[in-house]
């Protein structure tokens, strides 16, 4: 068996930021209010024209990853692609990265697990790498959240706090098992999943229907969530899941240097550091300049404090995340 490590990493976001000023020129809602109860200060959308989409986003956070691992995309024996956001329903973005990089015919794989969803990839693509089966893959968390939110002051509670961006990262074979991914725990809970959802269009609710029943209350196609339900899960699990990755290691919160949490609202992220007794320093938190962007969010923070200088070899990094489905994760990595 083999280990698997993270050999190089990138994000992109689209041009266009959003601030909370802008947001309150379209609904009811203020700069003081999203401030307090989510951190987000502001956020980047694709702009129509621009170009941008979900798997277009990937394939340029994925270009800078595979520079920074010193490969040529032919190298890449796996793509797995996370999103809640695909360009379309189907084929998934998995095969459109694929065809955009150039790559003949690699299997690529699309991961729909939300914010849970990069490290849901990030444990599929280790499984694969220890194995042996495949020896570098290519883990893309995109999404498009702008395209089908709600902006008027009938969806602030969930349009405010989502944003438009792409991370990525190349593993390959790590041969040091004390190095590298040490370990990865998913978990999920589908009673939950209805309280941040989206219920159309889709296969019991499809198009013809949608257009027939116009709602004009209940908007089906704009995403549901319950967000003080969210919440109280999301302390409670992102707490579970770190101790179950730090136990599993023989490791505690003290040996910690740097936890990145999915970036779903500050405040969760605030309570976690708290419990855990983490300083500034041992947490990154990026929600302030790109909201929620769900399974991109973990990426993005990565590739950037990778940037900043602060990730050195030897640390010891945790990554968590938690959102719809309910689906949680953690993931335990020396560097
Ligand atoms: N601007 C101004 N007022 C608003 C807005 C807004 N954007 N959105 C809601 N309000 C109003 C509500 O209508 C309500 O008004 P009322 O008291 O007159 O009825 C009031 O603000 C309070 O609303 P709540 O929903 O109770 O506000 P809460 O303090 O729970 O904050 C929030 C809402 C930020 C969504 C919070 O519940 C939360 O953070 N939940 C966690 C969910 C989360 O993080 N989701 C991210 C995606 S999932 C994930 O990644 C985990």
């Amino acid at each position: 068996m083999y280990n698997s490590k993270i050999a190089g990493l990138g994000h992109y976001v689209p041009e266009n930021v959003v601030t909370n000023y802008d947001l309150s020129r379209l609904m009811d809602t203020n700069d003081a209010w999203i401030q307090e109860r989510t951190g987000i200060k502001e956020r980047h959308h694709i702009k129509k024209g621009d170009g941008n989409s979900t798997s277009v986003m990937g394939v340029k956070a994925a270009k800078i990853a595979l520079q920074r691992a010193g490969m040529d995309a032919k190298d890449i024996d796996l793509i797995v692609f996370a999103t809640l956001s695909p360009d379309y329903y189907f084929p998934g973005p998995g095969v459109l990265v694929q065809e955009m990089l150039d790559i003949p015919t690699c299997p690529a794989l699309d991961i729909r697990n939300q914010c849970s969803g990069f490290i849901y990839g990030l444990s599929t693509a280790d499984q694969f790498i220890k194995t042996g089966m495949y020896r570098n893959v290519l883990l893309i968390g995109s999404e498009n959240h702008s395209g089908g939110l709600d902006f008027t002051t009938r969806g602030r509670a969930v349009s405010v706090i989502f944003g438009d961006g792409a991370g990525a990262v190349v593993l390959t074979r790590e041969e040091d098992n004390t190095k590298g991914i040490l370990s990865t725990h998913l978990h999920s809970e589908g009673k939950h999943a209805k309280e941040l959802w989206l219920e159309g269009p889709s296969t019991e609710y499809w198009v013809p229907a949608l257009m027939e029943k116009n709602p004009l209350e209940d908007i089906p196609y704009y995403p549901y969530m319950n967000g003080q339900f969210v919440f109280k899960h999301a302390v409670v699990r992102f707490s579970e899941v770190i101790v179950e990755g730090l136990n599993s290691n023989g490791l505690c919160p003290t040996d910690v240097d740097l936890f990145i949490p999915h970036q779903a609202n500050l405040r969760i992220a605030q309570f976690v550091q708290n419990k855990f007794q983490w300083t500034d320093d041992q947490v990154y938190n990026n929600i302030m300049n790109y909201g929620n962007t769900t399974a991109a969010s973990i990426p993005i923070a990565l590739t950037e404090v990778w940037e900043q200088g602060r990730v050195k070899e030897s640390d010891l990094l945790v990554l968590a995340a938690f959102g719809s489905g309910f689906t949680w994760a953690s993931a335990v990595i020396r560097w």
